[in-house]
Formats: structure tokens, C-alpha cells, sequence
């Protein structure tokens, strides 16, 4: 069977990664017998130095007709690049943004796992680690305060700004309902997070969170606040399986997660819309500072394109042929810099992929 893939390769490490997860995915066709087509488009930076903006129509309507989308990262260094000095919508960020509303992509989920064969990366104690960390985050991504009224403006000669946290029920539902499912298919426990002491959408938040927990009775239910939940998820990350949180929580909370794990070049991430659609990318940024080095961690794209197989193609034995091969990688001991020891030989990015994509 074709599928049709569109790819963003983005900016900073995007193009190098991007090209090895479809090296891999080129393997992996030609394995189980499909054919992966694949269509750049540009996104971010890319996309402002030849059209002057981050995102163009005619690449939506190119990602709309894939059937899945594959993305790099993009954006730059904020305070060195010169797309930072355009204004706010025609930033590289912006692009991404409008990518999600355009495509309905309102469920982020965002899985944080300590690899074994990684644990010493671990940033936590070691008696923290030990209990290990496998938990995701289901961030809900096309509502609050990114999608919100923004306006900037002088009050009696007092530059002002404002920016707008609103939710309503429906969107609250769609993203719990969301977790619930995949909670139920986990360790069956939900931890709703908020600011419910003090935010009026949390408070709604909550309500109704509680109201579609009724529906999965076998799913426990906790609720924390925020602040409260940074903390334990430093204190005892093990603590977790499924975080169901709004828009600028998730974004927070999920650099965090990932950040424990000590291995943020190995988390993918997955955006879907009602259908299943999807937009996979990995949750770490385009790191511009390796940029053009051949030195990036391709495994936490590699991933997501595993992913990708599984949640948008149904192509589950494929998504499960390349984890088994990252896996295989992992356990032989090959290292990009990034998850390497002090001392421990390492590969470049291309390297990197070509072993995984000879695991397949
Ligand atoms: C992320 C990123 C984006 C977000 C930025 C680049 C707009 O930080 O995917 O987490 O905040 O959603
Ligand atoms: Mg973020």
C-alpha cells in the first residue's frame, strides 16, 4: 500500500533528523511492502526566508491531503536570529501554532520513559530513578492561552498586555476523554492538573474532568495544581502514569517530564485530531547551537515516525519493527552524544540511523 507522507524538516537539527527517520521508514516499506512517499513542505524559519512567513495555505492544504504528518522542529536561537526580530505572527513558533488549529490537532500526548539501558542519564537521585519513570503527557493543544485574545497597547501612557486563558466544556471533554482512553490502556491512573485555587478555567477544568470520569469507572482520578505537580515530578516522577493537562501547563510540565528522563533525544510525540489524523514530532526542540553538525539524536524522531505508523496508518507490526531496532541499537551500546556516558564512544546523527535502519 502508498502512503502518503507530508514532511516538515523545519529548522537547526529538523532537516538532519527528519532524513534519518525517513531512511528508516524508506527500510521499513520496502520490508512489510509499502511505499512511504514522502512531501517536504516548509514550516518556521525556512518558510520566512522564501515567502516571508512561517507557514504558507498552500502547505496546509499539501499536510491536509497526507496522510500523516512528519516534523523536525523549528525556530531558532530567540535572541541571535533574525526571524525573532519580526513581529509575533510571522515568527517561526507561529507557523507551528497555526499548523495545529488548521488541522484540529487539540491532543498533545507527550510520553516521558527512563530506557534502561539509559538510566545512568537519569539527572534524578539514583534512588528516584530506580523506581522508574514511564508516564505521558496528554496536553491539550489548540485552546487557552496560545489560541486566546492577544493585544498589546498603552493605558494613560503605560505599555500594556493582555493575553487570554479561555476554554470551553466541549474542548475540555474531547481532550479528557482522550486521556481516559489511554489511560484505560495503561496503568488506569489519571492526574488532572490546574490552577484550580485560583483560574476560573481550571476550576471549569475540573468539573469537568470529574464529569467524564464517570464513564471510566475502572480509572482513578486525581487532581493537582500545578505548581504542586512541578514539584513531584522531581520528587517522585514514578508517582505518574497519565498527566491530563490544558495548553501552557502541558508545554511546561512536558519539557520538565522530559528533561528527568535525562533523554530528551529519545521522546517522540504525537498531535491528533478527532479522526486520528496526526502531526508526530519529536519533544525536544531544533537546537540550533548543533545545528549542521551531524551530531543530533535522530532516535527521538525515528520514534515518532514509529508512532506515526501506529496511531495514524495502522501499520502496528512496522511501528513495532522499528522500537524493536532502536531498542536492538540502544542494547549494542551505540551512543549519540547526547545519551553518552562520559568517555563512551559515540556516532553522528546519519550513523545513528543507518544502524537502525539495519536493525529493521
Ligand atoms: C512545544 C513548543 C511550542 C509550544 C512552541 C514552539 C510554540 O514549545 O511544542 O512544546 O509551546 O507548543
Ligand atoms: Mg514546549
Amino acid at each position: 500500500m502508498k502512503y502518503n507522507i507530508t514532511c516538515i524538516p523545519g529548522d537547526g537539527i529538523g532537516p538532519e533528523i527528519v532524513a534519518e527517520a525517513k531512511k528508516v521508514l524508506e527500510v521499513t516499506g520496502r520490508k512489510f511492502g509499502h511505499e512511504f512517499a514522502f512531501t517536504d513542505i516548509l514550516m518556521g524559519g525556512a518558510s520566512i526566508d522564501v515567502h516571508g512567513v512561517p507557514l504558507t495555505d498552500e502547505a496546509i492544504e499539501t499536510a491536509k491531503a497526507a496522510d500523516a504528518v512528519l516534523m523536525g522542529s523549528i525556530g531558532g536561537d530567540t535572541n541571535t536570529s533574525p526571524w525573532y526580530k519580526l513581529e509575533p505572527s510571522k515568527r517561526p513558533e507561529a507557523g507551528l501554532l497555526k499548523i495545529r488549529k488548521a488541522l484540529g490537532l487539540f491532543a498533545n500526548l507527550r510520553p516521558a520513559f527512563l530506557y534502561d539501558e539509559l538510566s545512568s542519564a537519569c539527572v534524578l537521585k539514583k534512588e528516584i530513578c530506580d523506581r522508574g519513570i514511564d508516564l505521558i503527557i496528554v496536553r491539550e493543544l489548540t485552546g487557552g492561552l496560545y489560541f486566546g485574545e492577544r493585544k498589546t497597547y498603552e493605558e494613560n501612557g503605560i505599555r500594556t498586555a493582555v493575553d487570554t486563558l479561555k476554554y470551553d466544556e466541549s474542548e475540555i471533554r474531547r481532550i479528557a476523554i482522550r486521556a481516559f482512553e489511554i489511560a484505560g490502556k495503561r496503568r488506569k491512573k489519571i492526574t488532572s492538573v490546574d490552577k484550580a485555587n485560583v483560574l476560573d478555567s481550571s476550576r471549569l477544568w475540573r468539573a469537568v474532568v470529574n464529569e467524564v470520569a464517570k464513564d471510566y469507572p475502572d480509572v482513578t482520578v486525581e487532581h493537582m495544581l500545578v505548581d504542586n505537580c512541578a514539584m513531584q515530578l522531581v520528587k517522585d516522577p514514578s508517582q505518574f502514569d497519565v498527566i491530563l493537562t490544558e495548553n501552557m501547563f502541558g508545554d511546561i510540565l512536558s519539557d520538565e517530564a522530559s528533561m528527568i528522563t535525562g533523554s530528551i533525544g529519545m521522546l517522540s510525540s504525537a498531535s491528533l485530531n478527532e479522526t486520528g489524523f496526526g502531526l508526530y514530532e519529536p519533544s525536544h526542540g531544533s537546537a540550533p547551537d548543533i545545528a549542521g553538525k551531524n551530531i543530533a539524536n535522530p532516535i527521538a524522531t525515528i520514534l515518532s515516525a514509529a508512532m506515526m505508523l501506529r496511531f495514524s496508518l495502522n501499520l502496528q507490526k512496522e511501528a513495532d519493527a522499528i522500537e524493536a531496532a532502536v531498542k536492538t541499537t540502544l542494547t549494542e551500546g551505540v551512543r549519540t552524544k547526547d545519551i553518552a556516558a562520559a568517555g563512551e564512544e559515540t556516532v553522528s546523527c546519519s550513523k545513528m540511523g543507518d544502524i537502525i535502519a539495519s536493525h529493521i
